[in-house]
């Protein structure tokens, strides 16, 4: 930590003390609550005072957000960005204050890398490419009215985001491969439950019959899609596939009990390697520039064993 830099600007409080300023995306998900308690608890254990904000998923509020925590002079900013454009002027300010900027879980698109020190989250194209190879496994099972056609209709995740981009480019470089695939509709859920269950009606609506799979790019809007599909008289991972990205719990027990047939993991638990890289680089050591989280897939059988030991 700060610890021999006491005093000195951008280097801890006078104690030693690292304030962190984190800007969080919102509470749209299981994975969101699981990722800021994360963010929270290791801040307590690592004694990183942290100053939280919730942006209910609008850029405005996250880059207000940044800019209250410029103001108060923290010793380093993280923040996962809502969507991948129009950072710039905010971080440009933050490098001018000469204080840090690490991204967690979600990468920003801007011109000057310099304007942050690390990236610490998933490979989101990995995630989406993972998706697809399960489907091109098993096409000929996920064929459920056997008309040689996989139909597939896709929630996708927050227009712009990075998980939102990179989960539809790898699910759709895989799925290329393979002629019997396609997708027929597509729209933004937004990351939410309520989200995917409208969609998922709307998607119904236009398409009563030859839905084959959902390919949902996180698990809440797959438990929408469920509702929506339960509602239509159908049966969720029998009439109609589902893939979904996270492995949160409430996805992993669809999952187990046969509603889900496939989740990519994406994992929450960032906290821990956050503050590790926030005490480094207050303490003006060289970190790694990206910096990947390490994650697997479930299968209805993994989802089953795995359950009882699922942390969130
Ligand atoms: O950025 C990570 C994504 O954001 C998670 O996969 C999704 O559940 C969350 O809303």
């Amino acid at each position: 930590g700060g610890d021999s830099a006491a005093g000195s600007g951008g280097n801890g409080g006078s104690d030693g003390t690292i304030t962190m300023g984190f800007a969080q995306v919102g509470a749209e998900s299981g994975w969101r609550t699981a990722n800021t308690d994360s963010i929270k608890q290791s801040a307590e254990d690592a004694g990183v005072e942290l100053q939280f904000s919730d942006a209910q998923q609008k850029q405005e509020n996250q880059i207000s957000a940044i800019r209250t925590y410029i103001q108060q002079k923290v010793d380093v900013i993280a923040f996962s960005p809502v969507v991948e454009t129009g950072w710039d002027a905010v971080l440009q300010e933050a490098k001018a204050a000469g204080i840090p900027v690490i991204l967690t879980d979600r990468a920003v698109d801007v011109q000057d890398d310099s304007l942050y020190v690390t990236f610490l989250g998933s490979d989101f194209v990995e995630e989406g490419q993972k998706a697809g190879q399960w489907l091109v496994d098993n096409a000929a099972e996920a064929d459920a009215d056997g008309d040689g056609d996989v139909n597939v209709v896709e929630l996708q995740g927050t227009t712009g985001a990075a998980p939102a981009i990179d989960r539809k480019e790898g699910f759709e470089e895989v799925i290329a491969d393979d002629d019997t695939i396609s997708i027929s509709q597509s729209q933004t859920g937004d990351f939410t439950r309520d989200g995917g269950k409208q969609v998922m009606e709307a998607f119904l609506q236009n398409e009563p019959e030859g839905i084959d799979v959902v390919y949902a790019h996180n698990d809440d809007m797959g438990l929408g899609a469920i509702e929506a599909i339960e509602a239509a008289g159908l049966t969720p991972g029998e009439d109609i596939k589902i893939i979904t990205v996270d492995a949160v719990k409430d996805g992993m027990q669809a999952l187990a009990d046969g509603k889900i047939n496939f989740i990519v993991e994406c994992n929450p638990l960032l906290g821990p390697q956050l503050m590790e890289l926030a005490e480094k680089v207050v303490a003006g050591e060289e970190v790694e520039s990206r910096v990947v989280t390490e994650e697997t897939t479930f299968t209805q059988e993994q989802a089953a064993e795995a359950l009882p030991d699922r942390q969130y």
